[in-house]
Formats: structure tokens, sequence, C-alpha cells
């Protein structure tokens, strides 16, 4: 009797203790759908439009949003601390005149790929099934297969480095299976190469948001 008492005592101490969410060395793979949408009015184009159409109208530059199949790595240092590696599959956007007399026209379409690496903070308990975070981190976008739309002579855009902060969170919906919602905010800036818009900043710093499923190894 004496046996089984301090075998059931033991048991009840070892599920009483918490179950981190996560540990060091833990590597959290996450796949999901991944939405990148530009700010509005990423260009003023005004000076470029108005070469263009010989008209003296004020007019910005509109990129469309799109959605990929976005993958997440994530590296625990420690139980509160990651290093989180986002990739996805190439974005399409295309680039539009907003406003003035060239309305609507489309100008270039694009495909690139924003890869970004963070260092993330966990702040809630470690305990929890719910984990919580903010990262911060940087991020560098390239450009490729650009499309000159309107025939402008366009070479392409310029690669960009920018500064990548997000938050998200993570439930865990068994030992290791969870559902994850991020969010990003990036600062993407590239340059129009070639034509009449050669140098023109355009200033994409979308709001990327992820919502996928992920697994702990
Ligand atoms: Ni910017």
């Amino acid at each position: 009797m004496k046996l089984l008492k301090t075998l059931l005592a033991t048991a009840v101490a070892v599920s009483a203790v918490p179950a981190m969410a996560y540990e060091a060395g833990d590597i959290i793979v996450k796949a999901g759908a991944v939405t990148v949408t530009p700010k509005d009015g990423t260009a003023d184009t005004s000076g470029v439009t108005t070469l263009l159409a010989g008209s003296a109208d004020s007019s910005e530059l509109d990129i469309d949003s799109n959605t990929q199949l976005g993958l997440t790595a994530v590296y625990m240092v420690t139980p509160k601390i990651g290093v989180e590696l986002l990739a996805a599959t190439p974005f399409e956007h295309t680039a539009e005149i907003d406003g003035g007399a060239l309305d609507d026209t489309e100008i270039v379409k694009t495909k690139h790929l924003p890869p970004t690496i963070s260092a993330q903070y966990y702040f809630l308990d470690s305990a929890s099934p719910l984990q919580a975070y903010a990262g911060v981190g940087i991020n560098h976008t390239f450009f490729f297969d650009e499309e000159d739309s309107a025939n402008l002579g366009i070479d392409g855009l310029e690669s960009s480095w920018g500064m990548a902060y997000s938050v998200g969170v993570d439930y865990l919906v068994h030992e290791n299976w969870l559902v994850n919602a991020a969010l990003w905010k990036m600062d993407i800036d590239t340059k129009v190469k070639g034509s009449a818009a050669d140098g023109l900043e355009v200033e994409i710093d979308p709001t990327v948001f992820f919502i996928g499923a992920g697994y702990k190894f």
C-alpha cells in the first residue's frame, strides 16, 4: 500500500507540473495563407503622368494585394525568445495609376519574395497553451518577372531592405499541433528602373497577414 500511495502521489505531482508550451530547442513549423496588402498611394506619380499624358494632374500609384502559401519556421532559443523566418511562394502584384488622366492604367506587374527574419518575445505564461508574441526583424524584398505593362520602358524594380515589426498568437490545440495568426508591418521601399519614371520612389510598406496551422518538433 505504501508503494501504491507513493506511486499515486508521484503521478499527481507529475501531472500537476504544467507542461511548457515551448522549450529551448523547439522548432515550430507553420503553413497557411499569407496576404500582402500594400499601403494606398505607394508613389506620387504626378510628375510621371504629366510627362506621359502631357497634362498637369495629380495621381498616385496603387498596388493590389495578393495571397500566397506562407511558411514560417521558429527556433526557440529559450521558452520566451524565438527566431522566426518567414517565407512564401512568390507574390504577384499589379501597380496602377490612381487619379488623373491615366486613371486605372496598369503600369507594371511584378512578382516578389519578401523573406523576413525576426527575433520574437513570447510574453504570456510559458505554461499557457495560448502564446502571444511580438517581434522585430529585417525584411529583404526582391522583385522579378517585372512586366512593363504600359510599354513605358520600365526595366524593373530595385530590391529593398527594411525593418519588419510583427505580432502573433499561437494556440496549442494538442501537444504538438497549434493554430497561428500573425501580422507584420514591413518597410518595403523600392525605385523604378528605366523610363520617364526612372528613380521614382515607391513605398509599398505592406501589412502582411498570415493564418495557418503549425507543428512543434
Ligand atoms: Ni517605407
